[in-house]
């Protein structure tokens, strides 16, 4: 399709229904290939150039201190990282986990995943809200994926129940191809129905079809260079499921005065067990800092928040429940399933 600057006000949220997407009377596999592609290519906007040369390399520069930063262990949030061999995603904004299974996903609670990031917001998003292309505040989720050699992203669709469509991806570095309806079985065994270019400083939207019907993906060999670097924009759904701390086995919800006992009792100075780490209470505010290698003095590293919730309080994607707290002694669990399910411990660092 070619790119005039649509908005995307008048159909926020596209509600799938599977039928939507086989012609009335006949399956899915009664289309034939080249209609599928057709309808592909029918619902796919590329706005090619929309980041200029200087765009692209300031970006990057964003994008190298941010994967950077998070090497250096800047980041604390756990969760926000998803590093894989040759791949590694980062979370901004809102967060969801992949559930038990496709058509599982949900959310997790807002404040738990790190905000989008500045440069992000005001180099990659302004430039859509500035041209119409979508609302301002209406992407308040983005997703960087930074693929090096050999990397991959394996054919799926987004989330129809979290995610309004259309869904934006803007592509730096490299150049790549994103490939619709292509099995990832190491023979190839289906072939891509459609693969649309994704040059460097590009934008692809996906609606209708492209992004409800048929699954799309990056194969190896759909990298043209050695590292290319996707910002997936997004907007979630008021209406998504999010993840119900019920289900997470035995919390419970607590009452009014559990929780102010709680805030009563997370105030002072914490630290981490191997004492690198400095937690703050102040109110709802976590002030975090970090001994850094021959320092003597703490550097003030992030602010957190504390947010009450129905089963505790809730803190950079962990949770405290009342049965967390000993004297002297802070057990957090994570809020989002993880397959080790591990929990980490602040010991008070008040000096008595
Ligand atoms: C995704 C996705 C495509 C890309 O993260 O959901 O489809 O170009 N990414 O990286
Ligand atoms: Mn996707």
């Amino acid at each position: 399709m070619s790119p005039p600057y649509g908005g995307v006000q008048a159909r926020a949220t596209w509600a799938l229904a599977a039928d939507d997407c086989k012609p009335v009377g006949r399956a899915h596999d009664e289309l034939s290939l080249k209609e599928r592609a057709h309808k592909v290519e029918e619902s796919l906007t590329l706005y090619s150039g929309f980041y200029g040369e200087a765009e692209c390399q300031q970006i990057e520069q964003f994008v190298d201190a941010t994967a950077i930063g998070v090497a250096a262990g800047h980041f604390h949030a756990p969760g926000t990282v998803d590093p894989t061999p040759h791949r590694t995603k980062y979370f901004f904004g809102i967060g969801y986990t992949y559930g038990s299974g496709s058509g599982k996903e949900e959310l997790i609670p807002e404040g738990t995943v790190d905000p989008i990031p500045t440069w992000l917001e005001q180099l990659v998003i302004a430039p859509l809200v500035q041209k119409g292309m979508v609302p301002r505040g209406w992407v308040d989720s983005a997703v960087m994926n930074d693929y090096r050699l050999g990397g991959s992203i394996v054919a799926h669709v987004d989330p129809p129940q979290l995610f309004a469509r259309p869904i934006f991806a803007a592509s730096f570095f490299c150049p790549a191809q994103l490939v619709f309806g292509a099995s990832f079985d190491p023979e190839r065994r289906k072939p891509p129905v459609y693969s649309q270019p994704m040059p460097r400083g590009s934008v692809l939207s996906m609606d209708g079809y492209a992004a409800d019907c048929e699954t799309h993906g990056m194969r190896p060999e759909d990298m043209f260079g050695t590292r290319r670097v996707s910002i997936v924009l997004r907007h979630v759904l008021q209406e998504a499921p999010r993840v119900g701390l019920k289900s997470h086995g035995e919390r419970q919800d607590i009452n009014e005065a559990d929780r102010s006992a709680l805030i009563r009792q997370v105030q002072g100075r914490w630290r981490d067990p191997s004492s690198r780490y400095f937690y703050e209470v102040r109110h709802l505010k976590v002030f975090v800092s970090e001994i850094q290698d021959g320092d003597q003095e703490p550097t003030r590293k992030a602010t957190w928040r504390l947010a009450p919730r129905e089963h505790g309080l809730v803190c950079n994607r962990g949770l405290l429940a009342p049965d967390g707290v000993s004297p002297g002694r802070l057990e957090w669990s994570p809020l989002r399933r993880t397959s080790s399910d591990v929990t980490w411990v602040w010991l008070s660092a008040d000096v008595a």
